[in-house]
């Protein structure tokens, strides 16, 4: 671009109309451009931009994929985007477009999925619909964020069902020994992490769900949390 004193005010203003989110935004994402190569789980200058994404203060490193976890830039302009269309034109909802998106990437169909306001939303419904009666047997982790452990000791509660509960092992065999341990003939599901918060520990969350299934039992999979 010829340098021009025209050229000159007319991006830096340009950048004086952007705010400094909106301007480490912008570097943030053009660190990150991949050109559609696949980036290897250890290219850690990659991984090191995508933490540029996240405003989050540089003195922490923050666990938390939930409700409470930070956001990257593009999230909290897609939100703002979003919060704006709805207060400037009153269009609320409009998802249709997303949800094919959002199945596609888990795997489902766009009939097999809900989007619900947080996991422990979800983790409730699904909790609430398993049909449960007393002495029915449901095996959880000793490790459970308080959305999945919550809604099941509710259910102990109001319809006296069993919670049995084992504690990841450190191989995924050892683990599925552990499950398949508690198995009787009372169990009617498994409700287990992807990725127990309290350790970040990746379970076997297909051979779980296998196990399950082999079992004729409900497999109830909380993960919010996609690992790397
Ligand atoms: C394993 C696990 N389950 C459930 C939750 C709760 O998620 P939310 O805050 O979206 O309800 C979290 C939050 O970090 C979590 O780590």
């Amino acid at each position: 671009m010829e340098f021009s004193r025209r050229n000159f005010i007319r991006s830096a203003s340009v950048l004086a109309a952007l705010s400094l989110s909106e301007i480490q935004s912008l570097t943030a994402k053009q660190m990150i451009k991949t050109d559609g190569k696949t980036i290897a789980e250890d290219d850690e200058a990659y991984w090191q931009n995508v933490r540029q994404l996240f405003p989050l203060t540089k003195d922490w490193t923050y666990l938390n994929n939930g409700t409470f976890g930070p956001s990257p830039y593009p999230v909290i302009e897609a939100v703002k985007n979003g919060m704006l269309d709805a207060d400037q034109m009153g269009n609320y909802g409009s998802y249709e477009a997303t949800m094919p998106k959002i199945a596609k990437f888990v795997g489902a169909n766009d009939d097999e999925i809900a989007l619900t306001h947080n996991v422990t939303e979800g983790i409730n419904i699904a909790c609430w619909g398993v049909p449960l009666k007393k002495g029915d047997e449901v095996i959880v982790t000793t490790h459970e964020h308080v959305g999945n452990a919550a809604p099941w000791m509710n259910r102990m509660k109001v319809h006296g069902i069993v919670l049995k509960k084992y504690t990841p092992a450190s191989t995924a065999a050892e683990t599925l020994n552990r499950i398949a341990a508690l198995i009787n003939k009372n169990t009617r599901a498994i409700a287990t992490p992807h990725i127990p918060c309290t350790q970040g520990q990746v379970l076997p969350i297909k051979e779980i769900c296998k196990l399950a299934k082999d079992k004729g039992l409900f497999a109830l999979v909380e993960a919010p949390t996609v690992p790397a």
